[in-house]
């Protein structure tokens, strides 16, 4: 059984006075035990502090991206031991703003992925087609190769505790979600990419959708049999909003 997760990347949003209160609404509200994993992925220079507040509850910290390199001349970047250092359990890795906006090759965040693997924090792959891929029928074609860059350089033992995140594109920021044939059949396919070569590691491996997840959608697109949470991103701001997604991932 896979326990599902729910991740909310908080993107370059929040202030120390609206996280605090972001944190202190999520506090109040979680349930003592969650029927999903919960993590909040804030920005590098909010983590330590966001960390501090989560101490001893149920919520876990991520980082949104991490260098692919362990330390060094480096300057601007922030490595998997740092991010270890002040909590992180998890790092989102390959994010496609990270991709589109600042150019990240599949090999780059093959590497970042490998890079957290190493230092024991949890990665979570992001992949997924744009709209033009999508319409030109090579979804499958363009998951596949990102997939596959990780799977060659990492192996896939290193999937064992890590997760990847199904995140189209066009679905992203854009009120448009996948539907949840559409969001299964890309999962089923992750799945099945996975299983060429491990079949245990890819029954074990959570795959969460991401692309305008919100309370309203969760539950009919977290009831398909291969999406094992979400990877949440405006919704995530909201504390209501996001509480109402975790309790949508349960069992059932
Ligand atoms: P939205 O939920 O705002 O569409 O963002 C999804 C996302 O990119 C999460 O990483």
């Amino acid at each position: 059984m896979r326990r599902a997760i729910v991740a909310g990347n908080w993107k370059m949003h929040g202030s120390r006075t609206e996280n605090a209160r972001l944190i202190e609404e999520l506090l109040a509200h979680c349930p003592a035990q969650p029927a999903a994993t919960c993590v909040v992925c804030p920005p590098f220079v909010y983590l330590q502090e966001t960390g501090r507040m989560l101490r001893g509850s149920v919520l876990s910290l991520g980082g949104q991206d991490v260098c692919a390199d362990a330390q060094g001349a480096f300057t601007g970047e922030v490595s998997a031991a740092m991010l270890k250092d002040v909590g992180c359990e998890y790092v989102i890795v390959g994010h496609s703003e990270r991709r589109l906006l600042y150019r990240e090759s599949d090999q780059l965040v093959a590497r970042k992925f490998g890079a957290a693997h190493a230092k024991g924090l949890v990665p979570i792959l992001c992949v997924g087609e744009q709209l033009a891929d999508r319409d030109a029928g090579r979804t499958h074609e363009v998951v596949a190769r990102q997939l596959d860059v990780v799977l060659e350089l990492c192996g896939a033992g290193a999937l064992e505790r890590g997760v990847v995140a199904y995140e189209p594109v066009w679905a992203i920021g854009t009120g448009r979600n996948a539907t949840p044939e559409q969001a299964q059949d890309a999962h089923e396919f992750i799945r099945a990419r996975i299983g060429a070569r491990d079949a245990r590691i890819a029954a074990a491996t959570r795959i969460l959708y991401g692309g305008s997840v919100k309370a309203g959608n969760a539950t009919e697109l977290f009831a398909m049999p291969d999406v094992d949470g979400g990877l949440i991103g405006g919704a995530s701001l909201k504390a209501d909003e996001f509480l109402t997604i975790l309790a949508a991932a349960g069992p059932g």
